[in-house]
């Protein structure tokens, strides 16, 4: 065993815990009592006194390093730092996110006739580029050619194992290559290929080629948890709530158990099977490991929380739903872990409405597009546009587009009038204004309640994980304020001026202060140009009126240049 030490460890604390957890899969006692816990909101509930105080914890999943990133990839992880900075925002400093790479790349690396394990060094050191390239304030970096997650792989298998999970069996099923998975009969069908004629066999969800295949292996005891799974979706661990329909229906028409071996002469980069090196751990199940072992696991007796377990949010794409709606939460089951408290699914970047793919080669360079538009008009695009229960259509004329409207004419332009509307004189109108110096028109008012009502809006769109909704409330403000500004005309009505001056400039620190999570460095900018002090720069600071001490020798500055390039 190359990993004795970890092993050894891993083997102790199995037994440690298995002396005082249930081992029996088949207890229909605690079915009762867990479904009734499961019944409460989830989102926010805790699952022991202990987990109350634990990190909030964000996901992304891992990449396949068998091809390089593109805009699809580049977007999951933008979502997964924005509910993790947003969490930031609302004053917590531990959250976490962890994001990585999958290091199954054997096929690509003989293809590309080098080293494997030269090939996942190059293409994981892509995908971390991407993450600082995006700007990711990420907590871990996880790659599956770790030791540490090697180990806990190991330790995983060991205890499904003594809990009676696994047995070995021959297996027999549709199997795609290229998507490493066995398909049931109902998820296949026959297709013609296009490029050929030839009628093939294909998944259904992936459109991939499968092949009647027959091995003997282990499996895992996947059809003991179809109650509860379908317990666990009724208390909406997926979001949006449109995918969960597709995943019960699946689910009740029945679950096979699940194949999660594969012969070493078949896979034979990966974890061996403990005990019997004959057997490669299937990919997906070393991969989904992965979200435990960024948390610590195996955990300590009695631990595991203070590193982030369970998962608050897994984001992910609509192509890997059944992995971690079905297969993960019955993995965690099998353990008695504490499941992952949401899956937010998103739906594909497509280019000519066709899913962008690597297989398919029509993917955009997010390199590229981040030298050409700006890490934050990116960020804010793919959040502003991107679809979490529909596709969306990727299109450089809409980045053009959107910045010009919302950022350079949106806030650039308020931010650049407001100043000069000001005339040197900004700080005086915050200081009427904050001493009740500052008579107010109906419509005045009818604006400020719209920014007074903006945080609250925009908390209760990430609360319910959902950041598009998000940016388009703050989005839908900037437009409204350049509405105000201009139909209020304060250049021409001098008794209004104080009480307009005011509102835009509010409107700048709060939509500054909110669009933080999204972008970061644009939004410092902004909170700078406004001269906010840093420690005022937090959600409970974007309330109407609540700080008086800004505004203090400002000067113009371009905040939101014209874009370089045009289409
Ligand atoms: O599935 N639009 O890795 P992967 C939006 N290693 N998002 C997209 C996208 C698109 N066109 N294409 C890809 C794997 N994505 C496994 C995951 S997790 C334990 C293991 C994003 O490299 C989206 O998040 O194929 C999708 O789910 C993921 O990349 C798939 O990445
Ligand atoms: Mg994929």
């Amino acid at each position: 065993m190359a990993n004795s030490r970890g092993f050894f460890r891993a083997l102790s604390w199995a037994n440690q815990l298995l002396s005082y957890q249930r081992p029996s899969w088949q207890c229909t006692s605690c079915k009762v009592t867990r479904s009734a816990a499961f019944r409460t909101s989830r989102r926010y509930a805790t699952t022991s006194g202990e987990a109350s105080n634990k990190p909030y914890y964000v996901t992304t999943p891992i990449f396949y390093v068998n091809a390089a990133p593109h805009v699809g990839h580049f977007y999951t992880m933008v979502i997964g730092d924005v509910l993790k900075r947003w969490r930031t925002l609302t004053g917590d400093n531990k959250a976490r996110l962890l994001t990585g790479t999958d290091e199954h790349g054997m096929k690509a690396a003989s293809a590309a006739g080098i080293d494997t394990q030269t090939f996942c060094d190059q293409n994981c050191k892509t995908f971390k580029d991407l993450a600082h390239a995006a700007n990711l304030d990420y907590t871990y970096f996880i790659r599956t050619t770790e030791h540490s997650h090697k180990d806990a792989v190991q330790y995983f298998w060991e205890m499904l194992q003594h809990r009676g999970y696994i047995y070995t069996a021959k297996h027999e099923g549709w199997y795609s290559i290229s998507d490493e998975t066995f398909y049931p009969q109902s998820q296949v069908h026959l297709s013609l290929d296009p490029a050929t004629g030839r009628k093939r066999m294909v998944s259904i969800e992936t459109g991939k080629e499968v092949e009647w295949s027959s091995e003997t292996n282990y499996h895992f005891r996947l059809s003991a948890f179809q109650d509860r799974l379908l317990e666990l979706y009724k208390t909406g661990f997926i979001t949006p709530e449109h995918y969960a329909g597709d995943v019960v229906k699946s689910v009740s028409s029945g679950l096979s158990d699940l194949s999660i071996s594969r012969p070493v002469q078949r896979l034979t980069w990966g974890i061996p099977v403990p005990g019997d090196s004959s057997q490669t751990i299937y990919v997906w199940l070393d991969a989904l490991v992965n979200y435990l072992t960024g948390a610590g696991y195996p955990f300590p007796p009695g631990g595991g929380s203070h590193l982030g377990w369970p998962v608050d949010v897994h984001v992910v794409g609509k192509d890997i739903v059944r992995f971690h709606c079905v297969f993960w939460p019955a993995f965690l089951m099998a353990l008695d872990l504490p499941l992952p408290r949401n899956v937010l699914v998103h739906g594909h970047w497509t280019m000519n409405r066709e899913k962008m793919s690597k297989s398919t080669g029509n993917v955009v360079n997010p390199f590229f597009a981040i030298d050409r538009f700006g890490v934050d008009t990116m960020r804010f695009f793919l959040t502003f546009q991107g679809g979490l229960a529909s596709d969306a259509d990727y299109d450089n004329a809409h980045i053009i587009r959107d910045y010009k409207k919302y950022l350079q004419q949106g806030i650039g332009n308020i931010a650049h009038r407001t100043i000069g509307c000001a005339k040197g004189k900004l700080r005086t109108y915050i200081l009427n204004a904050t001493s009740g110096n500052s008579p107010a028109q109906s419509h005045d008012m009818a604006y400020q309640s719209v920014l007074e009502q903006l945080a609250t809006k925009v908390a209760d769109h990430m609360e319910k994980l959902n950041p598009r909704a998000a940016v388009q409330e703050i989005m839908a403000v900037i437009l409204h304020t350049n509405k105000y500004f201009h139909n209020s005309a304060p250049w021409e009505n001098p008794d209004q001026k104080q009480r307009v001056i005011y509102n835009v400039a509010e409107s700048m620190r709060i939509t500054g202060i909110l669009l933080q999570p999204f972008m970061p460095n644009k939004a410092k900018e902004i909170l700078d140009v406004f001269r906010v002090d840093s420690s005022k720069r937090s959600l409970s600071d974007a309330n109407y009126g609540s700080d008086a001490d800004y505004g203090e020798s400002i000067e113009k500055r371009i905040i939101f240049p014209p874009l370089v390039v045009e289409e």
